[in-house]
């Protein structure tokens, strides 16, 4: 068999995510990781990139530079650094850089004008596109509606999808700030749970953007960081004022679609998370349609261990267990393959596969605009009070310059 040319990828940040698709690399065929931006965790990367056999990385101190050396660039650092890392890279093609293709992690953007820009710019580069949303990639999710399809050709579709993303908080100080980060909880996980429901709801062989959003409404709340107690968790532990510049810890909403085909009404309701005190993460996804259902939850495992008070010192690694972990004794969730579970491996799978195939991946760059588009839609829905029409101009036309007043900085407007 004849075997590809692997594509050559770079990446631009090396934290937790990067880490994490690193694992899926190792899962994913015809690919090298070449090139990694140096800086926070670069070295160490590089390192586990070698003995696991996913090329010879070289550490590069510019972006640019990096552009010379790669098929695509991957875009792993946070959220206020995008657009920056973006306009290099259409820099560095516009000066000849022979890249192919860009990939962003979600959100593309911390606004609905900064999504459009990250697009835009890809576009004016000529560059392939892919928006690692990785829910939609979830083998659990795709293999019940593989089931479920005949069903549904008999019955008919899904009519309320309902998805969460949950765990106690993130690991870094930029994710708690909302000016940098473009929210709280609602930007950093509403958007896997606006995604997945939309896509959950769309019928088989449809576009992913069929169903036509009607209108949304949301409530976004501070409902344990805003106590004094864990305000000055916050200061001590991240440096981050909530007492002043706070974010919504906990954001839950309803979506209404249309079949803009049979004008039938369907609705997708998202709820995610910052103080979800349990074993670690939580995505619980489930659907109903007439006749049928479908239900998942990332916490019921096959596999679980028991620590004992007296043993728990012997605790390897709590996180290698569970992402986002909050105990290391007692009855423990344990994932085998997390990276494959959360739909990580699959996306890298299709990301190589469609640019080595000179395609967009299955998600590209405008999608991840209209993932935006709803995200931004909720926060003017719960900051307004007010169920959002979706269809009415004068709302889209305000939301390409909406900027919530939590990711003003001014959340303390809307949370207190
Ligand atoms: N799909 C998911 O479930 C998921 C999970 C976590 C994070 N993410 C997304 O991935 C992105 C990164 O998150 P993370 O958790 O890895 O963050 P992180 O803070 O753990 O890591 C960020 C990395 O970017 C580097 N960096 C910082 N500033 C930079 C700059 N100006 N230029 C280049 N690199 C810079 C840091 O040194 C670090 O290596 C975020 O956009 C986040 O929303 C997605």
């Amino acid at each position: 068999m004849n075997r590809k040319k692997p594509l050559r990828i770079g990446y631009v940040g090396s934290g937790f995510i990067a880490q994490f698709l690193t694992v899926a690399l190792t899962q994913v065929r015809d690919v090298e990781l070449t090139a990694i931006y140096d800086r926070g965790g670069a070295e160490k990367l590089a390192e586990y990139a070698k003995k696991n056999g996913l090329g010879e990385p070289v550490l590069y101190s510019t972006v640019k530079e990096m552009c010379n050396h790669c098929d695509a660039i991957a875009i792993y650092s946070p959220n206020y650094t995008r657009l920056a890392v973006m306009e290099e890279i259409a820099d560095a093609v516009k000066e000849g850089a022979p890249l192919k293709g860009v990939i962003c992690e979600k959100p593309l953007g911390r606004t609905l004008a900064e999504a459009q820009r990250m697009a835009d710019l890809a576009k004016e580069a000529n560059l392939l596109t892919a928006y690692f949303e990785n829910q939609l990639h979830m083998n659990v999710i795709n293999n019940a509606l593989h089931q479920l399809r005949p069903q549904q050709r008999a019955m008919g579709p899904f009519t309320l999808a309902r998805s969460t993303e949950e765990h106690a908080g993130p690991h870094n100080s930029w994710f708690w700030d909302p000016v940098r980060q473009g929210g709280g909880v609602l930007s950093d996980m509403g958007c896997h749970s606006i995604a997945v429901g939309r896509y959950i709801l769309t019928p088989e062989d449809k576009d992913l953007l069929f169903l036509e959003p009607v209108s949304v409404q949301c409530d976004t709340s501070l409902l344990k960081w805003g106590q004094p107690k864990y305000q000055k968790v916050l200061m001590d532990t991240y440096g981050v004022d909530y007492s002043k510049a706070p974010a919504e810890d906990f954001a839950t909403g309803i979506i209404t679609y249309k079949n803009p085909e049979t004008g039938q009404l369907v609705k997708s309701q998202f709820t995610d998370s910052w103080m979800y005190d349990k074993q670690g993460m939580r995505l619980s996804m489930d659907a109903l349609g007439p006749g049928y259902a479908m239900e998942v939850n990332t916490l019921i495992s096959p596999v679980e261990i028991f620590v004992g008070d007296e043993a728990a010192s012997s605790v390897a690694d709590a996180e290698t267990a569970l992402e986002k972990s909050t105990a290391t004794r007692g009855l423990l969730a344990v994932q085998p393959n997390e990276a494959d579970l959360y739909g990580y491996t699959t996306e890298t799978r299709d990301m190589v596969n469609s640019f080595l195939n000179g395609k967009d991946a299955f998600l590209n760059f405008d999608y991840g605009v209209q993932v935006t588009y709803l995200v931004q839609a909720a926060y003017m829905a719960a900051e307004k009070g007010v169920t959002l029409d979706l269809t009415d101009q004068k709302v889209q036309e305000e939301l390409k310059s909406y900027r919530s007043l939590i990711a003003q900085g001014k959340g303390a407007e809307v949370l207190y």
